[in-house]
């Protein structure tokens, strides 16, 4: 999976959304992260039929949302993607939330059975807790790839880090940003100055200089687009990492919905 994919949620000026995606594929993302729940899907889809880009140079993640959690519902979403996307498949299909009203073996056994079938490359799930990640790896028959969870500079998630490594796995970044909130901290633009780099670089660079991280950043400018997929010609010290690390203190969560959130691990 490319380091770096381009987050599709929220497009507060739709007319815009293919040209936005598209100028992400023409300046080098290979990595589309998408879902049912975003609304995204035929965007997507559309972009990468005016991109010119061969299927298998592209990496493109979709989600089921946690309503669809029932064996039956979730085949019927997995249908529904591909066919919005225009794709015979996706590398990567994940379970959107947990969902604790339906057995998690149900929907991870949904899940292995759409890679199965051909439908995706691989398989994984998204803000699931420690626990919930070891149930998963337990119940499911197939491999999962990542978790899809918040992290970025000012939030600790040493616990999950910990258990994507023991199992593995990739940890994928969503709002590795923190939405934008912690682009004005002085440590991230004292750093940014000394390599000549935007405050968002060396935010996106510390996470995908960790082992095993990918991230998803969404932007709506051009020059932002471009600016966080240009992350590799330049390296953080070790010191650096630290400093940047020693920001997570402030446990800063932007994606917190209460009806959906289940008992994040702390730390
Ligand atoms: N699995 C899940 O439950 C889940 C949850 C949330 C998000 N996601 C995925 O993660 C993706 C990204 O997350 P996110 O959109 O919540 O947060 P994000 O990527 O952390 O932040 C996006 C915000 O940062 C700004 N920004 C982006 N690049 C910038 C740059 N280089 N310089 C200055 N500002 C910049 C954007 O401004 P503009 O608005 O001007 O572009 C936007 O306001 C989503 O699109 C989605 O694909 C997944």
């Amino acid at each position: 999976m490319p380091a770096v994919g381009y987050g599709t949620m929220l497009y507060p000026e739709p007319d815009r959304a293919v040209e936005l995606i598209g100028h992400a594929l023409a300046v080098g993302y290979r990595h589309i992260d998408t879902a049912r729940k975003y609304g995204s899907e035929h965007w997507v889809g559309e972009a990468i039929r005016g991109a010119g880009v061969a299927r298998e140079h592209l990496w493109v993640t979709t989600k089921v949302t946690e309503e669809d959690a029932r064996a039956n519902d979730f085949a019927q979403s997995v249908e529904v993607s591909l066919e919005t996307l225009g794709l015979d498949y996706v590398d990567l299909l994940l379970i959107h939330w947990p969902q604790p009203k339906v057995p998690l073996e149900e929907t991870i056994g949904a899940l292995a059975r759409a890679k199965q079938q051909g439908l995706t490359r691989n398989i994984g799930v998204s803000n699931f807790t420690v626990a919930l990640l070891d149930e998963a790896i337990a119940k499911s028959p197939e491999p999962l790839f990542t978790n899809q969870v918040e992290y970025h500079a000012y939030l600790r998630q040493d616990k999950l880090l910990a258990a994507c490594a023991r199992h593995g796995m990739t940890m994928t970044c969503y709002a590795p940003l923190a939405r934008g909130s912690i682009l004005s901290d002085p440590v991230l633009c004292e750093i940014a100055r000394t390599h000549g780099k935007t405050a968002a670089q060396v935010a996106l660079r510390w996470l995908v200089q960790q082992p095993m991280v990918a991230v998803v950043p969404r932007a709506l400018q051009v020059t932002e687009i471009e600016e966080n997929i240009d992350l590799f010609d330049f390296e953080l010290t070790g010191e650096e990492m630290i400093r940047i690390g020693e920001l997570r203190d402030r446990n800063m969560r932007v994606v917190d919905p209460e009806i959906r959130r289940p008992a994040w691990d702390e730390g």
